[in-house]
């Protein structure tokens, strides 16, 4: 089989590596790849969001299997024009994608399928949305979400009603996120421990992959900005077996049912951004992709080929399970100081030594200048460790991140600690 990975990051470093390992794949293309999906596979330089190209050299290179990274390009309709044309693809439809894609879209499919989530208000103006702050009705802390896609930054937790109002005047008064601020969503703040619980689906039947827990603050003790994610661990620490089965049976359940009864095709994954709150889970945010870098502890503790499931559910029949290791992962960014502010590319990357047996490097932010691997991006690179328990794990990776060194290099100290 001929494989395509759609994107460029950390998630499609560790989707190459995987899928390269399936003996039912002849070729693994990563449009447009970093140097780390060059060494799994072969780079092709189509930007994520030129549709027309990707189709165009999926066509001409009879792909049997295209599995799309990024969002935006499952909500520009990826999966339908590929679909159009024949192609099997591993991503849901337009449709599918908007419940990452809209905020409002996604509230409105929890509150009618009832799936736990916190309760919400919706404006689509600036005014209402301030009028509303100071009936008395709301509460804070506050979320201010702004509907659509803000590549990670349209969420703002405000403690109190002035940031509340100022976060409302950045996105739509501002417009600081563009279109996305067309509406925003006030949603009550919800305490406990996060975890990314991911699932592969053919809009009827599931899997459950690896449970998962991102540590997004940029600094030790989770403080300082949100990031896209400075490291995971998988299993998620407090998600036993019991819990799961809640998560089955209040989201994954209602939300599979959800989907059939809007009618809205689903082949791909749904990655749920769940709170776990006294009152049980609760859902934060659907994206219609996979975790980065929950990717980077998800893949690396599936046993089985993931190839034969993610074809069976691009042709929309799932079939087939995964056996999983009954191991620990650990992965740990290594990021470019200033990150997730302003920060600097180019800088030479060196890998001093070997990294243990036990840890695995993929690439995100690289690019290879001048025949040399240099820093393209705020996260740079995440290193992933497996072990029998997290002590393990943790060891493995803070010894792969001491193989890798470039100027300004920073991460995080503490990722899977305690
Ligand atoms: P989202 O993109 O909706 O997942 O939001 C990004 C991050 O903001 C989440 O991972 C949480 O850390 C935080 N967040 C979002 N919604 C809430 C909420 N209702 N209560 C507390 N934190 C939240
Ligand atoms: N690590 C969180 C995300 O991929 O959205």
């Amino acid at each position: 089989m001929k494989v395509l990975v759609v994107g460029s990051g950390g998630r499609e470093h560790a989707l190459c590596w995987k899928i390269a390992l399936s003996d039912q794949v002849s070729r693994v293309f990563c449009a447009p790849g970093n140097p780390g999906t060059a060494q799994v596979g072969e780079n092709v330089p189509i930007d994520a969001g030129d549709l027309d190209a990707l189709l165009a050299f999926a066509l001409e290179n009879a792909i049997d299997l295209t599995v799309v990274g990024p969002e935006q390009p499952l909500v520009n309709g990826l999966g339908d024009r590929f679909r159009a044309e024949g192609l099997a693809v591993f991503g849901p439809s337009q449709a599918g994608a908007m419940l990452e894609g809209s905020k409002v879209f996604a509230k409105e499919f929890m509150f009618r399928h009832g799936i736990p989530t916190a309760a919400s208000h919706t404006f689509d103006n600036r005014e209402d949305a301030l009028s509303f702050l100071s009936s008395g009705d709301a509460q804070v802390p506050l979320v201010v979400k702004a509907d659509g896609l803000a590549a990670g930054k349209g969420v703002l937790i405000c403690e109190d009603l002035e940031s509340a109002e100022s976060a409302i005047e950045t996105v739509m008064g501002e417009r600081a996120f563009g279109e996305a601020g067309d509406q925003v969503v006030l949603e009550d703040f919800l305490s406990g421990v996060e975890a990314s619980i991911h699932i592969i689906t053919d809009g009827k039947s599931y899997v459950i992959l690896p449970t998962a827990k991102d540590h997004k603050k940029i600094f030790d003790g989770e403080k300082g900005p949100n990031t896209g994610g400075m490291g995971a661990v998988s299993p998620a620490p407090g998600v036993d077996h019991s819990l799961l089965s809640t998560i089955e049976s209040e989201i994954i359940r209602p939300f599979i049912r959800g989907l059939q009864q809007d009618g809205i095709e689903f082949q791909g994954t749904v990655f749920f951004g769940l709170m776990l709150t006294e009152n049980g889970p609760s859902v934060l945010e659907f994206n219609v992709r996979f975790g980065d870098p929950e990717s980077q502890v998800i893949f690396p503790r599936i046993e089985s080929d993931i190839v034969p499931v993610l074809a069976s559910i691009a042709a929309g029949n799932l079939s087939g399970s995964l056996a999983l290791r009954d191991e620990v992962a650990v992965t740990v960014v290594g990021a470019s100081v200033g990150y997730p502010g302003a920060y600097k590319k180019g800088v030479p990357i060196e890998i001093t030594r070997d990294l243990p047996n036990s840890a695995t490097l993929f690439q995100a932010g690289t690019k290879t200048a001048d025949g040399k691997l240099v820093t393209a991006g705020g996260r740079v690179f995440a290193v992933t460790g497996m072990g029998q328990n997290v002590e393990d794990a943790r060891t493995a990776a803070y010894d792969g991140i001491g193989c890798v060194r470039f100027d300004g290099m920073v991460y995080r100290t503490d990722i899977a600690k305690g």
